[in-house]
């Protein structure tokens, strides 16, 4: 069944993977982003992709009544929200601008849903809203207790989500709670494409092995995990993309928290070998003491998606490595154009 399916934050990573995984699913899609971290160049990749000029609103959605016109001029049906602010180590530097970008910006896509009639939202949360687990793998009714400004507005956004659904049973919202996201869509020609310092482990390792950057540091190897570094649940963003589309194909009235992740961990070390085989590049790395707020493990219990959305992560890291190394080889700068040499 063909919908039309409103993007926010859809030129950006995981939400441009996931407007052209709703284009080849047959969906129309329509992207609002204010290009805060995300580019035209960005745009005009996936539009490449796409093989068609998917229709894009440059809007805040911080706002009010930011989002009229595009639901004056498309039959929204259902959103995947994904604008927002990201960066933990900002968000701690910046508390009131994460809270009032993050929730203001939900909070006004809510009131125009509901102002249009279009009660069916996919929220992009985040495994951050576990904080440090109590229980390996996490499942959903695992305790909550993010560490930062960033993972309290992802929470934050779950509990009035969940209060609108108790309010007015038109609601059908599912959260998605992410872990890792990583790699590319195999085209390479969109990507992950971070503005300046990379904070995530793979675009760093990636802008390592291309030669943009000298070494890995690697924070901490004295965590009580099989090599003493950090442990992630890496997810394929195509995998991500794909759980997007089932929590549409499965959405149901109330609201719903699931994981998306493989249930399978990778140590910072697992990640820069595996790029280092890949890319048949150095990866030279050291190591490097803790990083504030990081925890030892953390992995998902996807068990509820696998049951709930029937989808499963099933690529895996090489697969993610490959991917994310094809796109960065091809676009050492992303999507800008490299810096004039001299
Ligand atoms: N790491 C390094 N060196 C780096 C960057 C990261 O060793 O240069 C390590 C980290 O210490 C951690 C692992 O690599 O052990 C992964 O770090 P990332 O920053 O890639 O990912 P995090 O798990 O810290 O953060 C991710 C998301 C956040 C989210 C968080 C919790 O990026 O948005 O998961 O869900 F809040």
């Amino acid at each position: 069944m063909s919908r039309t399916i409103l993007v926010t934050g859809g030129a950006g990573y995981i939400g441009s993977h996931t407007a052209l995984a709703l284009i080849e699913r047959g969906h129309d899609v329509v992207i609002v982003d204010d290009l805060s971290n995300s580019s035209t160049a960005a745009l005009e990749a996936l539009n490449a992709l796409a093989g068609r000029a998917i229709p894009f609103f440059e809007a805040d959605l911080t706002e009010p009544g930011a989002l009229d016109p595009v639901f004056a001029e498309h039959p929204i049906e259902a959103a995947i929200h994904f604008a927002g602010l990201k960066a933990v180590g900002e968000s701690v530097e910046q508390p009131l601008r994460y809270y009032r970008t993050n929730l203001l910006s939900t909070l006004n896509l809510m009131d125009s849903m509901a102002a249009h009639d279009c009660w069916d939202l996919v929220f992009s949360s985040s495994a951050t809203v576990y904080g440090d687990p109590e229980v390996l793998p996490i499942p959903e009714d695992a305790a909550t207790g993010p560490t930062n400004p960033y993972g309290q507005t992802k929470l934050m956004i779950e509990e009035f989500c969940r209060d609108a659904a108790v309010s007015d049973p038109r609601w059908r919202i599912t959260l998605l709670r992410y872990f890792n996201p990583v790699g590319a869509h195999p085209s390479g020609e969109i990507g992950e494409d971070p503005t300046g310092h990379p904070n995530n482990l793979v675009p760093f390792v990636m802008q390592v092995a291309v030669g943009r950057r000298e070494k890995v540091s690697v924070f901490g190897d004295d965590y009580d995990t099989p090599d003493g570094t950090g442990v992630r649940d890496y997810i394929h963003v195509l995998d991500l993309a794909a759980g997007h589309l089932a929590a549409l194909d499965h959405i149901e009235q109330g609201c719903d928290a699931i994981n998306l992740g493989t249930g399978s961990g990778a140590s910072v070390l697992d990640v820069v070998e595996t790029t280092a085989r890949i890319s048949g590049q150095p990866v030279p790395y050291e190591i490097a003491p803790r990083r504030a707020g990081d925890i030892a493990t953390s992995l998902a219990d996807p068990r509820k998606a696998n049951e709930k959305l029937d989808w499963r992560a099933d690529r895996n890291l090489d697969a993610m490595i490959t991917d994310a190394w094809n796109w960065q080889s091809k676009h050492p700068y992303g999507f800008a154009e490299a810096p004039a040499e001299g």
